[in-house]
């Protein structure tokens, strides 16, 4: 690969031009704005080559952003006759319930020529007679090249990778981490302001990040701000919006205290909302083994005094803190996320299985 990669993507005029339409409502976000924000590092993401991803923390500015140019890219292009992910078997390991996780990624492979294995739930493995996670990684090694798995305890991720050889993608393991959610978020983030993906972001795009849930232990929450507090320069501050004493938890709070970007925590979100430009919700924490709701007291609806131009993520499922009636408002990007999901998750997959260069290749470099 060389080592002042670049892209020569050229950009067409309409929107209708792209491989594919996404006709979801709220937000509709051209891939091609990212791709002209600056050049894809192809050599960062050819050393993510046979490499897990486990947990956000792995994650660094550069390669959020290289793989978000990347899923860019793959959202723009033709790719038919490349089957970049030709050969390759990716095992779906889900012992927990997921309609976008699972399906995203399945149909990420499928549109790229490789082939899905697909554990929908736990209960049709070894683990209905009592198999351990470390044994089925021993079985894995032979029938797949990656395995994706989630889990609803959050050790599951060290047991699996004691007898797993092949690459692991962690696709959410109890209160832990959801690092590809991160992913796809910040796809979605980059792609609606690309400046943020810009080492000099101008002060005016500069971001007031809403946070309403718990990070502590809502993983896909967690791994979002993890990843928010990379971008030191985009994001200007993380307001957290939460009835608890301490919503940010051990895990994350000795990065939120070393990190330039001003973080607070207010349990009045009328207080703040109007001055925020990206607002993160969630209710949903894994909690031992079984689902809470939490800060689903706090919700947004047509009513609430939102910054005009300000957009609402969410990783969904979604329950009443999120009126459907803002589905068809600009606020709506959460729909733009879970669209966005299969590309951000390409990207992924062909990085982790060796097949960035032929991604390179469609690009021009
Ligand atoms: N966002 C997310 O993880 O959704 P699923 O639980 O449907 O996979």
């Amino acid at each position: 690969m060389p080592s002042t990669p670049s892209t020569s993507i050229e950009v067409p005029a309409p929107m209708d031009t792209l491989p594919f339409r996404s006709n979801s409502k709220g937000v509709r976000l051209d891939p091609r704005t990212l791709l002209k924000s600056g050049k894809i590092d192809w050599e960062r993401l050819g050393a993510l080559n046979n490499t897990s991803l486990v947990h956000a923390k792995d994650l660094d500015r550069e390669t959020v952003v290289a793989l978000a140019r990347a899923a860019a890219l793959l959202e723009s292009v033709h790719i038919e006759e490349t089957k970049p992910l030709d050969g390759k078997i990716a095992i779906t390991a889900f012992f927990e319930a997921s309609t976008r996780t699972r399906l995203s990624f399945e149909s990420a492979v499928l549109r790229l020529d490789g082939k899905v294995l697909s554990v929908p739930d736990g209960q049709v493995t070894g683990i209905a007679k009592g198999e351990s996670l470390v044994d089925i990684g021993e079985m894995f090694n032979t029938y797949g090249d990656v395995v994706i798995m989630r889990h609803p305890a959050t050790e599951s991720v060290d047991e699996i990778r004691q007898n797993l050889a092949v690459p692991l993608i962690n696709a959410g393991n109890g209160s832990g981490q959801h690092p590809t959610q991160g992913l796809l978020d910040w796809y979605a983030l980059l792609k609606w302001r690309p400046t943020l993906a810009t080492p000099d972001c101008p002060k005016e795009d500069r971001i007031h990040l809403g946070i309403v849930g718990t990070p502590g232990s809502m993983r896909a929450v967690k791994s979002f701000v993890r990843i928010a507090l990379r971008f030191a320069g985009a994001v200007e501050k993380i307001t957290i919006v939460s009835e608890m004493a301490d919503p940010v938890g051990l895990d994350l709070g000795n990065e939120v205290e070393n990190s330039p970007i001003t973080v607070e925590v207010t349990n009045n979100l009328q207080e703040v909302v109007a001055d925020l430009d990206a607002i993160y919700m969630n209710s949903i924490a894994l909690l031992g083994d079984s689902y809470k709701r939490l800060d689903s007291r706090y919700k947004l609806s047509p009513d609430t005094n939102l910054k005009p131009g300000a957009v609402i993520m969410h990783p969904l499922a979604r329950n009443n803190e999120l009126d459907p009636a803002l589905d068809d408002t600009m606020h709506n990007l959460y729909f733009a996320q879970a669209a966005g999901a299969v590309f951000s998750r390409q990207a992924l997959l062909c990085a982790v299985l060796g097949r960035i260069g032929r991604l390179a290749d469609i690009a021009g470099r």
